[in-house]
Order: C-alpha cells, then sequence, then structure tokens
C-alpha cells in the first residue's frame, strides 16, 4: 500500500504487519544508546497540520526522525494558507521541494484522500475531521495487545463523545477487524445516525458494561466541535459517562482503562482514574512513536528494521 489513510482500509494481515513491525523495531532499538534507525536516510517526511496536536504531529516527527528522514514541520498558522493558498497547490509546492510522504491532520473529513489523489508520494491521515485517525487506533490496537497478550475476542468499551470522536470510528474499524468485541456508551445526542451499520453494540448505561469490560476507553469531549446546545454541563455529564474511583473499581482485576488525549480531567476521567496502575494513557503516546515508524517504514520502503 502507498497511503495510510483509513483504518477501514487495512484487513488483518495488513493491521497485524503494522503492529509486529512496531514490536520489531521497538527491540531493535531496546538498550541502544542511540535510537535510531538507518532506513529512510535521503526520504523527507512533511508534517502537514491544519490543526493543532501534541501528540500526533510530535510522535510523527520522532518517528521520521528515528528513521534518519529528514523532516519538514508546517503548521497552516504562519504559512501562506493565510493568504488564500489551497491544500493542493500547498501539498504540489511541497513535494516540488522534494517531500516523499505527506502526514495530513485537517479539520476537513476526507481531506488525506483528495491529497492522496494529487501528490506522488505517500500521504498518512493524521486526524481528518470526525471521519479517522488511522494512527491512533494502530497504536491503541499495540498498547491493547502489550497489555493484555491479545486481540481476538477482548472486550472494548468506548465511552463518550462518539459523534465527534475520529479516534472512535477508527478503534471501532481496526477493533473488529482483530476480532474485539465493541460496546459504545454514549448518551443518545452524542452518537452518530449511522450507528446501526457499525460492527459494535450499544449501550447507554456505562455501569452495567464496566464489569464485563477488558479495556474501557475513553473519549474526549470535543467542546470545539459543538454548539453550545449540544454542550452537555459537566457535571450531570460525567456523573452520568465519566469515569471516576467508584466506577474503576466495578472493573475487572486485569481491565486497563484508555484514553487517546488530550484529557479533559474531572469530566470523562476523574484524575484518580487517569493516573492510576490501570491506565495505559502514557503507555499509548509511548507506543505512538513505534507505531508510526512503523507506518512510515512500511510506507517508504525502507530496508530491514533490524539494521
Ligand atoms: N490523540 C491525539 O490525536 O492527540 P493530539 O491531538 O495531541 O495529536
Amino acid at each position: 500500500k502507498r497511503h495510510l489513510l483509513e483504518a477501514a482500509d487495512l484487513d488483518r494481515d495488513d493491521a497485524t504487519l503494522v503492529l509486529d513491525t512496531a514490536a520489531q523495531i521497538e527491540s531493535a532499538l531496546a538498550g541502544r544508546e542511540v535510537k535510531k534507525l538507518p532506513t529512510l536516510r535521503g526520504r523527507t517526511v512533511v508534517n502537514l497540520f491544519y490543526e493543532d496536536s501534541t501528540r500526533t504531529r510530535i510522535s510523527f516527527e520522532l518517528a521520521a526522525k528515528r528513521l534518519s528522514a529528514d523532516v519538514i514541520n508546517f503548521s497552516a498558522k504562519g504559512s501562506s494558507v493565510s493568504k488564500g493558498e489551497s491544500l493542493k497547490d500547498t501539498a504540489l509546492t511541497l513535494e516540488a521541494m522534494g517531500s516523499d510522504a505527506i502526514v495530513v491532520r485537517h479539520s476537513a473529513s476526507g481531506a488525506p484522500h483528495r491529497l492522496a489523489q494529487w501528490v506522488a508520494g505517500s500521504v498518512v491521515n493524521a486526524g481528518d475531521g470526525t471521519h479517522e485517525h488511522p494512527t491512533q487506533a494502530l497504536l491503541d490496537a499495540y498498547t491493547i495487545r502489550q497489555r493484555l497478550g491479545r486481540l481476538d475476542g477482548v472486550r472494548v468499551v468506548i465511552v463518550g463523545d462518539v459523534l465527534h470522536s475520529r479516534v472512535a470510528r477508527s478503534n471501532v474499524w481496526l477493533l473488529a477487524t482483530l476480532g474485539a468485541e465493541v460496546t459504545l456508551v454514549a448518551p443518545p445526542t452524542l452518537l452518530p445516525v449511522g450507528v446501526g451499520s457499525w460492527p459494535v453494540q450499544v449501550s447507554y448505561d456505562l455501569d452495567a458494561v464496566l464489569p464485563k469490560a477488558d479495556v474501557v476507553m475513553m473519549l474526549r469531549v470535543q467542546g470545539e466541535r459543538m454548539n453550545a446546545s449540544f454542550f452537555p454541563s459537566a457535571r450531570e455529564y460525567s456523573r452520568r459517562y465519566g469515569l471516576d474511583g467508584r466506577r474503576m473499581a466495578a472493573l475487572a482485576d486485569d481491565a486497563i482503562v484508555m484514553h487517546p488525549g488530550p484529557m479533559n480531567r474531572g469530566m470523562e476521567i476523574a484524575a484518580e482514574v487517569a493516573d492510576s496502575a490501570r491506565s495505559t494513557i502514557v503507555d499509548q503516546v509511548g507506543n505512538g512513536v513505534s507505531v508510526r515508524m512503523a507506518v512510515l517504514y512500511l510506507l517508504l520502503g525502507g530496508a530491514s528494521a533490524s539494521e
């Protein structure tokens, strides 16, 4: 494959190859003082970000640098985008300067797909609108497999603002492909209309589903994508859909708690849960670098990962 545009495009073999490659890269680098492989030397990766990001942008930058690629960080703010330059002209300009891969985040769902039609190099979706965030789902799957030893048959409960969540969409498709059983828990107003055709169960009762969960993935309430009438009161939301210490106590002994970040501490997740031994939030961020290295390595066709 030349691009990574959505998790829904990945079959079981594709997804497993990314996870296994990330694990191989992690062991190749373990114990090394200089955490670098020469595999993408001479290649150029552009991070093209039209929306803010901390984790995804920095981890793609680190991933490319650890594979010895040259990295250009392009932020729409402060660029000629403010003079009206289009996504297409921006991408063609970057490609004319020698980019081999464009990692794009954009507020418009489908922007990476358009980009893939215009450029000759690889395109990686780093989050498009409310549509998909495939590398987040891959690093989440990697983290689940690392902590629980498997994905097949794992019961994953995804809780919160599913309507606006590209993370939820990518996870639903990828986890179903990898054999996990997904249950969504959300207020009816924060579920998409088409959820009936997704490979998931739906519940409105968080307390009822928690004791059977292996994984609880909390979603950020995306206030910036809602108008005021949609935005639930923080206290009411937290009471019905927040994960606090009392609810965490209902989980099975080895169940884990995930969150893609950034978190609204005290709203969808209590600080005592986010900072608990069950939380994989910090591991998810660390795994993001290995998984994004694997994606760049596989798309740009480097040599052996064990070099
Ligand atoms: N999880 C995630 O995409 O975080 P950022 O918005 O900080 O990249």
